[in-house]
């Protein structure tokens, strides 16, 4: 069955999402007494990032063991509800599968780096001698800085982890790490999840150690892990062996991609869709990301057509828990902040793919204005912010700047707004984990749900519209026109056909027509004329 072609993703960042038991963190309860609001909302699938046992250093994605519930979360009791509660509501639930990757504090880590013969874990991991003194190559970590660290109590010994210091890269070499995968993979579809989110799916298998070219700016080692043959060898065994036994998808996240490489994926069926990563970069400079630039809708658009036009299913998101928020970035916050909202929500929801919504993404939640450095959690931000005054040199607070307006992953992890009580209706006033966005008062979902004309309630009617239109779901896409202002794509089903038109600009603009249409849905209460489409005005048309 092909749900996921059909249903709206919600991602929930599950320690920001609701907290019942008043800790501080959200929890697993929290999700459930949040199902109505989803199932109302219409969403048919939640993505929930991990919720796995783990030290949180990069805030879950550092697994310590893959079949338990984080105490913080609740229990595995809490999870069954969970699974028996998003049913009734026929509400499918996608796990996030961490495997390129365990925290350093995974039991096989630990006897990995025991100091015994035949130590049957230590060819679980990328565990090498250094060159001398030195690591062993030069390849770079995903968050900056070496992605080696020598390893206390063994002899000149170093593990790799292309992520923070505290996970550690799997060797998928070693057939048992595949094996010891397959049965994850089980527990969990066994337990009734529909899939998977892939993290850091294509950098899984490391084909060479050698050294990377020394003018790679960042990400070196790229080209010997990123898209390997080995790593679709592992993802098509994984079909035949587990999947293929299941109802269930694989989304996988990742970067570095071609379209010929992105067709293969789904060619092969490695993977049902991915998240592509080329317009992240609509308001920075892709070769050295924490230097912002002026948002250009450009910029946005034409990757995201160009990925509509290379394949033939995709999952579509404007944010998720490592981007900034939307509205921030590629709207305008201040003079016109729900009618940007409102256009990037049409925008999104009318792409031929799966439409992926993050948490608060569907009341306009904001990145935080006054974030301050020593309130960051973020371990990438961390870590970068170190690389950044070392490397420019600029001061401490040159780099936050830059992290701030770029990279730091905290404005999108900021507690989910409830309503306008004590910490947005997140908890019953106990510290949380992040500290809250103080626009709680203005942007929370009590106010937006009694307003008829908010965000929330276009998202609403947005996905219903998605939900029940089979030209959204199924047809083929059309680009049109791309440019800072206007851009508009066409989407055609069975001789119906859309025409969606997006105003980017802060003006009135022209849409000199060729096409006899009719307004299908708009961004727009008022009345208007397609040769003078208001700022930001988002509108489905059907041609007739
Ligand atoms: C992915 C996750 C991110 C995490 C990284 C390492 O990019 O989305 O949050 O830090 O992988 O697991």
């Amino acid at each position: 069955m092909n749900e996921y072609k059909e249903r709206v993703v919600y991602q929930i960042y599950p320690s920001s999402f609701k907290d019942s038991n008043n800790d501080g963190w959200g929890d697993i309860q929290g999700i459930i007494s949040k199902l109505d609001y989803l199932k109302d909302l219409g969403i048919g699938i939640i993505w929930l990032s991990p919720i796995y046992d783990s030290p949180m250093d990069d805030m879950g994605y550092d697994i310590s063991n893959y079949k338990q519930i984080n105490p913080r979360f609740g229990t595995m009791a809490d999870f069954d509800k969970l699974m028996v509660e998003a049913k009734k509501r026929d509400i499918l639930i996608v796990m996030d599968l961490v495997i390129n990757h365990t925290s350093t504090e995974h039991a096989w880590f630990k006897e990995a780096i025991k100091d015994i013969p035949n130590n049957k874990y230590r060819d679980y991991y990328i565990i090498k001698d250094g060159k001398g003194d030195k690591v062993p190559n030069n390849w770079d970590s995903a968050f900056t800085g070496t992605c080696w660290k020598k390893i206390d109590g063994l002899d000149n010994k170093y593990y790799m982890h292309l992520y923070c210091d505290t996970q550690a890269d799997l060797n998928y070499h070693n057939e048992n790490v595949i094996l010891e995968i397959e049965d994850i993979m089980k527990f969990w579809l066994d337990k009734g999840v529909y899939g998977f989110r892939c993290d850091v799916i294509n950098n899984i298998f490391k084909t060479s150690l050698q050294d990377d070219s020394i003018f790679k700016l960042y990400n070196k080692g790229e080209k010997f892990y990123a898209n390997q043959k080995g790593m679709f060898d592992i993802l098509k065994r994984f079909r035949t062996e587990v999947l293929d036994k299941y109802n269930c998808f694989l989304v996988g996240e990742t970067g570095a991609l071609t379209p010929e490489i992105g067709r293969e994926f789904l060619s092969s069926r490695a993977l049902d869709m991915f998240f592509e990563f080329d317009h992240i970069y609509a308001d920075k400079m892709s070769k050295i990301p924490v230097i912002k630039s002026d948002f250009q809708a450009k910029k946005l658009v034409e990757p995201i057509f160009k990925w509509q036009e290379a394949v033939p299913w995709i999952a579509n998101y404007l944010e998720n828990h490592d981007q900034l928020r939307s509205v921030s970035r590629y709207g305008n916050e201040k003079e016109f902040y729900k009618e940007t909202a409102k256009m990037l929500c049409l925008f999104l929801l009318s792409l031929k793919g799966t439409p992926f919504i993050y948490q608060g993404e569907e009341i306009g939640m904001t990145n935080v204005s006054d974030l301050k450095l020593e309130e960051v959690n973020d371990c990438a931000s961390l870590s970068t912010i170190k690389t950044v005054q070392k490397l420019l040199p600029v001061s401490e607070e040159k780099a936050w700047k830059m992290i701030n307006e770029t990279i730091c992953r905290d404005h999108a992890r900021t507690p989910m707004q409830w309503d306008d009580s004590t910490n947005a209706g997140f908890n019953e006033g106990a510290k949380t984990w992040l500290r809250m966005n103080n626009n709680f008062d203005k942007i929370n979902v009590k106010n937006e749900i009694e307003d008829e004309d908010s965000i929330l309630n276009f998202y609403k009617r947005m996905i219903k519209f998605r939900n029940e239109s089979d030209v959204l779901k199924y047809g083929s896409f059309e680009r049109q026109i791309v440019s800072n202002k206007i851009c508009s794509f066409y989407r055609t089903y069975k001789g119906r056909r859309f025409l969606i038109i997006l105003n980017f600009s802060d003006d009135i603009e022209t849409y000199w027509l060729k096409d006899k249409l009719s307004l299908v849905i708009s961004t727009y209460k008022e009345d208007f004329h397609l040769n003078a489409l208001p700022p930001h005005f988002g509108g489905i048309f059907e041609v007739i």
